[in-house]
């Protein structure tokens, strides 16, 4: 495929930064924006970046952009037709997800006003913490139609949870499938229904109480990172599967994902953002594709979003 387009990611820490370097290695977009408040580290990690494209032969090239609280610098986006926002604190060891509401929806609400500004047609996929609530804010302070934001989640909690399983069992992780739907919090709900190893259900392959601790461990598995870590969160596979659907958008390639997107429906679930299985290309969201569940499982599902549709009402109020 040609290279075209551009890509933007707001947020040049780890996750933002990794992003950027995974999506400018797939050499498929003339220019990834990164943007950074702290003065100069985008136009530094930029410069690095793109110093990295003889040694690793992609062409795409990296522009980095201090961006000011006044909105300058944000002129670098334009014409982007995705942007990854990736801004806001992250977490401490000890803290949920949750504890950053405040100081992440004043972060990201600005961020969205001037992404809507200056990228008035992109496709949003947001990566801030608490993940459903800030894709929810993103929305509202966009105003853009829903399927053009979603929110990157349920890539990362199904490749944290497929990781484990194919530990568990030493077999390659390309033989496991897993899935997760739900919140990317508390309410995460890993369907085991859906897990396959090399097509044969995962259910008949371990007992329930060792699937039960592999869940337990996806729920937990950011702060079992931070926990190691003692400074900053994960970013390797976050920023993985953030590249990922930025990269089936970019493609138009219709591929089924499992992403925070609007719901409207589906499931007997309606008006939230929550995590589910969707058919991404390049206006978005396509469709929302239903995965057949077992009845705890739906029962689970409808609890995560109660719960996090009662979290979204409070963002408008943020
Ligand atoms: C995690 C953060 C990125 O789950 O939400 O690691």
């Amino acid at each position: 495929m040609a290279r075209s387009g551009t890509v933007a990611v707001i947020g040049a820490g780890f996750y933002g930064s990794t992003t950027a370097q995974r999506l400018a290695e797939y050499d498929l977009f003339d220019t990834v924006v990164l943007t950074d408040i702290i003065e100069g580290r985008p136009e530094g990690l930029a410069l690095d970046m793109n110093q990295s494209r003889p040694v690793e032969g992609f062409e795409t090239k990296i522009v980095g952009q201090t961006t000011g609280a006044d909105g300058s610098g944000y002129a670098a986006i334009a014409g982007s037709d995705i942007v990854v926002i990736t801004a806001g604190v992250a977490r401490k060891p000890g803290m949920s997800r949750m504890d950053l509401i405040e100081v992440n929806a004043r972060i990201v609400g600005e961020v969205a006003d001037n992404v809507a500004k200056h990228t008035p047609d992109a496709v949003v996929i947001v990566v801030s913490n608490p993940l459903d609530e800030m894709t929810a804010l993103v929305a509202l302070a966009t105003g853009f139609p829903r399927p053009r934001v979603m929110g990157q989640a349920g890539m990362l909690d199904t490749a944290r949870f497929t990781n484990f399983v194919a530990e568990e069992l030493a077999v390659p992780v390309s033989s496991v499938r897993t899935l997760t739907l739900g919140s990317h919090g508390d309410t995460m709900v890993p369907v085991p229904s859906a897990c396959t190893v090399d097509g044969a259900p995962l259910t008949d392959l371990l007992p329930a109480d060792k699937i039960a601790e592999l869940i337990t461990r996806t729920r937990n598995g950011g702060a079992e990172v931070i926990a190691l870590l003692k400074t900053g969160s994960a970013y390797y596979a976050p920023s993985a599967a953030a590249a990922r659907m930025v990269r089936a958008v970019h493609e138009d390639s219709g591929a089924v994902l499992p992403v925070c997107a609007w719901v409207d429906g589906e499931y007997g679930i309606s008006g939230v953002y929550l995590g589910v299985t969707a058919e991404l290309g390049r206006g978005g969201v396509r469709r929302i594709v239903e995965t057949p569940l077992t009845d705890a499982e739906l029962a689970q599902l409808r609890q995560a979003a109660q719960a996090v549709a009662a979290k979204q009402a409070d963002v408008h109020n943020l």
